[in-house]
């Protein structure tokens, strides 16, 4: 007697906890996508001009609900862009009022609007010092950005000259690694038993370089950290599917419009908002994990934030494969929606 497949799951209702939303008219169009599956998401700062003070974070945490239909409930959580000169008070300020959950370095240069970044790491001890005091995670885009080093090898290098430094300066500073695309990384999130989590998109758990440069130019999967090797996306599935508590989803969904990604030097990012959960299910469920993507998308990721769990509930039924739309549609142009380049069988119930 064979087991009977799995044809329907229940899970609390998905976070997402690496998100970028824009804003304007992108905003409008994209936060639908995301509120429609997931309940909240880790904002990213990383506007023109970014998000750096409280005070921006608590307008910018404005204009979103403004931008958010009525019909639909979603909880934006606001983080501060690092810069040279963030004050540690106002970062403080930021957390005890509620108004920012978690602070974004990105090294200067690493990504798109990223050119406040941090360039001189001592210049941000005083900020990381108040964090590791207060409990306030950091978020890091975890890529070393000289030109002298090779792209594929950004996140290794990161690793050991600039994360190990700061978590021996600062063992009690809670650092989120996010969208970790690398074996290095997995094992080096692991080997570490505390204040240490690491996010992985959707699009690393199925895609490898290959997708990306065999065969044809495929901008759409183009974005950083570059994806790598197909040994490291294993790596990764293997992690995200294994419950550890310290993997859990950040989407990385990262909206541009066709204009800015089809072009000779074409803009970083995929976007996976709309179909994330659908792929996730896939994914799961080819590696015989289906009871483990709870853990991946609602439970790990609030216990590393101290928060509860969502108590809705989202019912996922498999069937024949659902489609979404190719593009989605925007004030500022076409937004083509992740191509995962296989059916997808889970459908999100209503
Ligand atoms: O691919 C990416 N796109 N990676 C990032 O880190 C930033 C993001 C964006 O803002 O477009
Ligand atoms: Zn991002």
């Amino acid at each position: 007697m064979t087991d009977k497949p799995t044809t329907s799951l229940t899970i609390r209702r998905p976070d997402d906890w690496h998100l970028h939303l824009r804003d304007g008219a992108m905003l409008r169009a994209v936060l639908p996508e995301t509120a429609r599956h997931f309940g909240r998401a880790i904002i990213m700062p990383n506007l023109m001009p970014p998000v750096v003070t409280a005070a921006d974070a608590s307008a910018y945490r404005a204009r979103i609900m403004a931008a958010l239909p009525a019909d639909m409930s979603f909880t934006p959580l606001m983080t501060l862009y690092l810069t040279e000169d963030t004050d540690p008070a106002d970062v403080a300020a930021a957390h005890a009022n509620g108004i920012a959950t978690a602070v974004k370095l990105y090294p200067a240069g690493a990504t798109t609007n990223s050119a406040s970044g941090v360039r001189d790491f001592e210049k941000v001890r005083p900020v990381l010092e108040k964090m590791a005091e207060i409990g306030m995670p950091l978020c890091i885009h975890g890529e070393v950005t000289h030109s002298d080093v090779d792209i594929f090898d950004r996140e290794a290098v990161f690793i050991d000259k600039i994360l190990k430094p700061i978590r021996k300066k600062n063992p009690d500073l809670r650092i989120v690694m996010e969208h970790v695309t690398t074996l290095d990384a997995v094992d080096y999130v692991r080997d570490q038993p505390k204040n240490l989590a690491a996010t992985i998109t959707t699009h690393h758990l199925i895609i490898n370089r290959n997708h990306i440069l065999a065969g044809g130019i495929r901008p759409h999967y183009y974005c950083l950290p570059v994806a790598k090797r197909e040994q490291h996306r294993v790596a990764l599935v293997q992690a995200a599917v294994s419950g550890d508590k310290r993997f859990f989803l950040g989407t990385d969904s990262a909206p541009h419009t066709d204009p800015n990604k089809l072009q000779a030097c074409g803009c970083a990012g995929v976007f996976s908002a709309s179909n994330t959960m659908s792929c996730l299910a896939e994914v799961f469920e080819a590696a015989d994990a289906l009871d483990k993507l709870e853990a991946f998308t609602s439970l790990n990721g609030p216990r590393f934030y101290g928060l509860s769990a969502s108590d809705e509930a989202m019912t996922l039924t498999r069937g024949e494969p659902v489609t979404y739309p190719s593009h989605i549609a925007t004030g500022d142009g076409p937004v083509t929606v992740f191509d995962p380049g296989f059916p997808l069988h889970w459908r999100v119930a209503d």
